[in-house]
């Protein structure tokens, strides 16, 4: 990988060069000979001339995602949505097959049930977890794209990211990967084969529940520079101030991410025999249903930050729980410093039935935590009180 970390003596000359990448919170930039050079030489895809193409500051924190991915390339987007529309308008046209996994984020599942079919893309949903299923479903529909998330939402069910990224490779398809709930710190799909790694940095990248942006991470020259044209015409650019707080987030992931995802841990397992709790969900559960190669293999170290529970007396007593909460916080959205709690059914996946919700793995009184620094004890104590407040009279 380049070093592409910023660095104040690289990227300025002065003798006051800032530490931290200055906010350059201007639309466009003076021109001078090269400038023009840069322009016509590169379609302007390296100049910095107009912020909707290059900015510095925007610029600094895409190469902060490249290196938390150990990646060549990376673009900031406007949001998490911004990533996954402009990298899906790139690679797909009019008469393309998307195979995409039935296991995805609320909006991005409207993006393919709704949006993609109106410009002719044909979406055909699967079973994220079924191998055979997915291999079935190339030799019939011969995709362009291949699409999943690396750790879903919310059952916490990983991908076998070996196997799609051999299935895509035989069947000429570009294997795109949404990274949000796994992170760079957990999973790094390009390693594994994916082409393209989309995420929401508004989430665990940026890290403080202050900021919506995107990102689109790649190895391949070519097709960074092919997404990168499209989002400068669909226009989805991050600001430079909001690219400034994802940098500022991203300096301190790792450690954030080693806590949480240690607290994650432990709170999964001081919660599996509790009473009250049904099941817990962590991919470091032996109980686990892709614990073995695939968790070993996708997420090698660290296994997440988020946790699912599933609490006797189903959805009206997790709502009830959720009320009784003092540590943690009642909202939708994961990847704060603060642990976050909602339940799937009037949030994320409202727009379900209650049997297409089991049908995909969400039973009722599944309660989803972000795990964020409070540290195990003190949520698993709310979590406790919460349950007892819980008890149906
Ligand atoms: C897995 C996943 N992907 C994408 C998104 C969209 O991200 P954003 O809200 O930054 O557009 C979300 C948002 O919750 C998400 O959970």
């Amino acid at each position: 990988m380049d070093d592409n970390r910023y660095r104040p003596g690289r990227n300025h000359t002065s003798k006051t060069a800032p530490v931290v990448p200055p906010i350059y919170q201007t639309t466009t930039f003076e021109l001078d000979d090269s400038s023009y050079e840069d322009i016509q030489g590169t379609g302007g895809l390296h100049a910095t001339w107009y912020s909707r193409f290059n900015n510095p500051t925007v610029d600094a924190a895409a190469a902060e995602v490249a290196r938390l991915h150990d990646a060549r390339h990376s673009l900031m987007t406007s949001s998490g949505m911004a990533a996954i529309a402009t990298t899906l308008l790139t690679l797909l046209r009019s008469g393309d097959v998307l195979l995409a996994s039935r296991q995805v984020y609320g909006d991005t599942d409207d993006l393919l049930n709704r949006d993609l079919p109106r410009l002719g893309i044909n979406v055909v949903r699967i079973d994220a977890f079924d191998v055979d299923a997915w291999t079935e479903a190339v030799e019939q529909h011969h995709p362009a794209v291949l699409y999943g998330e690396t750790m879903s939402n919310p059952q916490l069910r990983l991908l076998d990211l070996p196997a799609l990224s051999r299935l895509a490779r035989s069947a000429d398809a570009r294997l795109v990967v949404d990274n949000t709930f796994a992170t760079p710190y957990c999973a790094r799909p390009l390693q594994l084969g994916a082409d393209v790694v989309v995420e929401s940095a508004t989430k665990f990248l940026a890290g403080h529940s202050d900021v919506i942006a995107g990102a689109i991470t790649t190895d391949d020259l070519e097709l960074h520079e092919e997404i990168q044209r499209r989002l400068i015409t669909l226009g989805g650019c991050l600001d430079p101030h909001a690219a400034f707080l994802a940098w500022r987030g991203m300096r301190t992931f790792g450690v954030r991410m080693a806590e949480s995802c240690r607290a994650a841990a432990a709170l999964a397992a001081m919660m599996a025999d509790e009473v009250g709790v049904e099941h817990v969900r962590h991919p470091s559960r032996p109980d686990h249903p892709d614990a073995g190669p695939v968790v070993d293999v996708v997420m090698p170290g660290a296994k997440g930050a988020m946790v699912a529970l599933v609490v006797e007396g189903g959805d009206e007593r997790v709502l009830a729980l959720l009320r009784g909460l003092r540590v943690a916080v009642e909202a939708t959205s994961l990847g704060g410093v603060e642990t976050l709690a909602s339940v799937p059914f009037n949030s994320s996946h409202f727009n379900m039935t209650a049997e297409q919700r089991l049908e995909s793995g969400i039973p009722p009184g599944l309660l989803r935590l972000s795990v964020g620094l409070e540290g195990e004890q003190a949520l698993v104590e709310d979590l406790r009180q919460a349950l007892a407040s819980s008890v149906p009279a």
